[in-house]
């Protein structure tokens, strides 16, 4: 069987703990080997299976192992040389410990993620189910790896001969000393797992993304945005979790309305997320705490048998070759035309909706080619690219 990554990310306290611990549970019951992990730096799957959880990973019950990932202990002992490599390209006398003060903000989380990869290509594990810091967070933690290796193209032309030749230029532009051939090999390393992880991250047969949603305004208009978001990234959003759900007969007067808040919410959320897979949660009487009220979460609600399948809901991006020239379609549910910015250079295109930005490199033979016209259709972008020339 296939092994597989799935990510549950949401709004802040809308349960994405709770409901990865109940996927995780009912994996291990199943009898796959299931991990479940945290790279929320304020972790509480201990709290939630009331145990105490060190830096290593935990044993909760049979194939089920907990895992709060510390990234400093990480970077430490797993990640050693890059995180020297790294520093390296410190100026002399900034130098100072990474692994503590950290060389960028996000890059405890990115160390989170690298280790997440490595687990997977260790193969003690056939699932593997993330549980995320609320939207905003992993958003930037999910655009990361991209966003660094571009970077790193930039900076450091990938490739020792590249850094020789370009040296004393880099120097004269970027006013930085380039690092010397270990630094680099150890920055190659780095880029390299970047880019693997990416791979993993995007790769619909590897990995799903579950959003996890409350029937209120202010949620659903917030998943809307993190689906776009997540689209806008390339990553496959498999499975929609409306939590909290009123039960119909509470019998009392307080409720009416809410009722009917929820409602109009859930019928709004099917018709938005036609495409995905659907998931309620009664809303308990109790917190979610310990394993029997995690085993309720599962009864109610996963109670479908491909809870797990890997589904492709939005294909990612791809260029089509057509009259004019080249056709770049880009799924942008639920964005906004005119909140969507676009430029062009040589290498690639910028995209650029709110805080987000995406670089998509071009393939060579689109070089020579321009953006002609632009329309946003069904959730679907069309970046029409045709030969220079035809431009005058
Ligand atoms: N369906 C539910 N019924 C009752 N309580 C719930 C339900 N789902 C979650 N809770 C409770 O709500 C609180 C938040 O849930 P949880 O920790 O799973 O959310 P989260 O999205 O992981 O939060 P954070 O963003 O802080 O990580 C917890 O106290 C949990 O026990
Ligand atoms: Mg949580």
């Amino acid at each position: 069987m296939k092994k597989r990554i799935y990510v549950f990310t949401g709004k802040g306290g809308v349960g994405k703990t709770s409901i990865a611990a109940a996927h995780a549970v009912k994996s291990a019951k199943e009898g796959y080997r299931t991990m479940l992990v945290s790279t929320d730096m304020a972790h509480n799957l201990g709290d939630l299976f009331e145990i105490k959880l060190g830096k290593e990973p935990y044993r909760v019950m049979e194939k089920l192992d907990l895992y709060e990932i510390d990234p400093e202990y990480v970077m430490q002992n797993d990640f050693q040389d890059m995180v020297t490599g790294l520093g390296r390209l410190l100026p002399q006398g900034e130098q100072m410990d990474l692994a503590e003060h950290g060389m960028f903000p996000g890059m405890d989380e990115l160390f989170a993620l690298l280790k997440i990869n490595e687990l997977y290509l260790d193969d003690d594990y056939d699932r593997i189910i993330v549980d995320c810091a609320p939207t905003g967070e992993t958003l930037s933690l999910l655009k990361f790896p991209e966003l660094l290796s571009w970077y790193m193209e930039k900076l450091f032309p990938i490739g020792k001969t590249a850094v020789r030749i370009l040296s004393p230029l880099a120097k004269q532009f970027y006013k930085i000393e380039l690092p010397d051939r270990a630094a680099m090999n150890d920055i190659e390393k780095l880029y390299r797992k970047l880019y693997d992880l990416q791979e993993l991250l995007k790769n619909r047969e590897t990995t799903s993304i579950r959003l996890v949603t409350l029937p209120e305004k202010m949620v659903v208009e917030e998943t809307k945005r993190n689906y776009m978001y997540m689209n806008l990234y390339n990553f496959n959003v498999d499975g929609l979790y409306i939590n909290r759900i009123l039960p119909q007969e509470l019998n009392n007067p307080f409720f009416d309305e809410w009722l009917e808040i929820q409602d109009r919410y859930k019928k709004q959320l099917y018709e938005s997320f036609a495409a995905l897979p659907v998931y309620e949660i009664p809303w308990y009487d109790e917190e979610v705490r310990g394993s029997k009220a995690v085993d309720r979460i599962c009864q109610d609600a996963l109670t479908k048998e491909d809870i797990f399948e890997a589904k492709e809901i939005t294909g990612r991006e791809c260029f089509e070759q057509n009259t004019e020239g080249y056709l770049l379609l880009l799924n942008l549910p639920f964005a906004e035309k005119s909140e969507i910015d676009l430029y062009q250079s040589e290498s690639e295109i910028v995209i650029k909706i709110g805080n987000f930005k995406r670089n998509i490199s071009l393939p060579n033979v689109l070089r020579t080619f321009l953006v002609s016209s632009v329309k946003l259709e069904n959730g679907v972008l069309f970046i029409q690219f045709s030969k220079q020339e035809e431009q005058k």
